[in-house]
């Protein structure tokens, strides 16, 4: 008797664990406690530690979220070019699409349109930004979409999101059902030269997961001024090269950065490894940001106009960043489903 309410108080505490992970409030939590530490090194390194402990914990959470990929992986299926990304993905932890393989012709138009629309909307705080000189606190970056609320299939952000094609790229990549984290249009601008790399344009592996799937779409082209995304191939947790800057030489590290100095030891490996994402409006950049990377840093009058879409392991502590109607109609699909933690 005693062991049966034992099981069940723990299962209900482990089912409450399980619904908070998600939660904003918990990422933002451990990001901030992160950069409190900032002064006190070895400290910030014992929660930096504790952290990794936590994903392991994710990991095995996240073994349900794997059987249930694999009970239904017969009916996700991918055509040529899918299949084309994902060995690039396992491969080099990078791979490249266009937007009309996975939305048709004639929408990139459309997600252009509601671009200048969302500048348009935006033109004042576009403005203010552009006069402020650049801190840490990233001033030369805007989101003109940050926390999507989903209430109609028809606007075009949310039809991206409710496209099955991507994460059904990502189940495979990471060998489960995917969560759905959020989606961003950004808008990066040129910083003065002499205030250097900031924030994200250092390079850097996300933290909070093992693993990630990210997909961007340029907007207009990204030449070498418009701060082109830049990875370090085969740094990505399946890669020849992912225990070259882990996470267990982060001591030697500013915040979650590199430093310069770190990265010159391995001089030969990052450079021959390295890729300088330039290209074209419709272009489609997938990447296992787990992998070393950086990028948005315009220079010379350059800009990026960029929707970046992330999906993670179902379980880890990067907090999910979209909401959604009660009322909206979601289709009935029941992988999609999943990827939205509807069921
Ligand atoms: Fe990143």
């Amino acid at each position: 008797m005693i062991n049966l309410i034992g099981k069940i108080t723990l299962k209900k505490i482990v089912n409450k664990l399980k619904k908070n992970i998600n939660s904003k409030k918990i990422r933002g939590m451990n990001d901030r406690v992160y950069h409190l530490l900032n002064p006190f090194k070895k400290l910030q390194l014992a929660y930096e530690y504790m952290m990794m402990t936590k994903i392991n914990l994710y990991e095995k959470m996240n073994k349900e979220y794997i059987d249930k990929f694999f009970a239904m992986k017969s009916s996700i299926k991918l055509n040529d070019k899918q299949v084309e990304i994902l060995e690039r993905m396992d491969k080099d932890g990078i791979a490249f699409g266009r937007v009309e393989d996975f939305f048709g012709e004639g929408f990139f138009k459309e997600l252009q349109e509601e671009y200048k629309r969302l500048e348009e909307t935006n033109k004042e705080k576009i403005d203010s930004v552009k006069n402020l000189k650049a801190t840490n606190s990233k001033p030369y970056l805007i989101h003109l979409i940050n926390k999507l609320h989903i209430s109609d299939k028809t606007k075009t952000i949310n039809k991206i999101v409710l496209n099955k094609m991507i994460p059904s790229i990502a189940a495979y990549y990471l060998g489960m059902i995917p969560r759905f984290q959020g989606i961003r249009l950004i808008l990066n601008l040129d910083i003065p030269q002499d205030d250097g790399l900031i924030g994200s344009q250092q390079w850097h592996r996300d933290n909070g997961s093992a693993r990630f799937f990210k997909a961007f779409i340029y907007l207009k082209d990204v030449d070498e001024i418009d701060g082109p995304f830049e990875y370090i191939k085969n740094t990505h947790y399946k890669g020849d090269y992912w225990d070259v800057l882990t996470h267990s030489e982060k001591l030697e590290r500013q915040g979650f950065y590199i430093p310069d100095k770190d990265m010159s030891k391995y001089d030969k490996v990052l450079n021959e490894n390295k890729i300088r994402c330039v290209g074209k409006a419709g272009d489609m950049v997938f990447a296992d940001t787990s992998g070393i990377h950086r990028g948005g840093h315009c220079s010379n009058g350059g800009s990026r106009q960029i929707v970046m879409l992330h999906y993670f392991p179902y379980f880890s502590y990067r907090g999910i960043d979209f909401s959604m109607d009660k009322s909206f109609d979601f289709p009935d699909d029941k992988f999609m489903k999943k990827v939205f933690g509807l069921e």
